[in-house]
């Protein structure tokens, strides 16, 4: 396989010497309710190995005392998704006032077909998926984890020269944020809701 661009940035947007430079994901960390529940569902359905637990009474960053599981399950590129099970039972408890569909983590696949074939596995097992859903630069499917997570798996549909042009867009659109704001409460007013 190719070895991937590290950034999809045009370099000009990059600061030289600004900040140590962020490589990539190393991982991400959600509360579980169910360690071998969370294994099933990462391990046997999503297919990404259980590769390591590390358990402590302390948290080593704080010092305080919470005693817990740290399971990590990890992706191709090496990154993982790590969970604490926290001996409690408790998922993840939804942000209250954000929709649900707002807080996900989104995961590449390499295919179109692969979504499909993602859909259909998850189907089998019982879980519920959306789409596959067209966006400007990729088709996605989405679902919940048995945690109360929602995932969402892209496959990227744009060339890596229209997405350096939308980085030079987001610049322009971003300064027309006010604007664009007092668009959607015009039509509100007016009772316009559809695209
Ligand atoms: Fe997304």
């Amino acid at each position: 396989m190719e070895p991937k661009p590290i950034t999809k940035t045009p370099a000009c947007y990059v600061e030289k010497d600004s900040f140590p430079q962020l490589s990539g994901l190393n991982h991400i960390a959600y509360r579980c309710r169910d360690s071998e529940e969370t294994r099933h569902f990462y391990e046997d359905i999503l297919n990404m190995p259980l590769i390591g637990i590390v358990w402590h009474d302390h948290v080593p960053s704080t010092g305080e005392y919470c005693p817990y599981f740290h399971l990590f399950f990890e992706m191709a590129d090496g990154s993982s998704i790590a969970f604490f099970d926290l001996f409690d039972g408790k998922a993840n408890t939804p942000a209250p006032d954000t929709p649900r569909w707002v807080n996900h983590l989104a995961l590449t696949v390499e295919s179109e077909q692969a979504l499909h074939d993602a859909k259909a596995r998850l189907e089998e097992h019982g879980v519920e998926v959306i789409g596959p859903t067209t966006h400007s630069s990729s088709k996605s499917i989405y679902f919940f984890d048995p945690n109360g997570i929602r995932l969402e798996l892209a496959y990227m549909t744009a060339s890596r020269e229209s997405l350096l042009k939308r980085a030079d867009e987001a610049r322009d659109i971003l300064k027309k944020r006010e604007e664009i704001w007092k668009g959607v409460q015009q039509r509100r007013e007016e009772g316009i809701y559809h695209e």
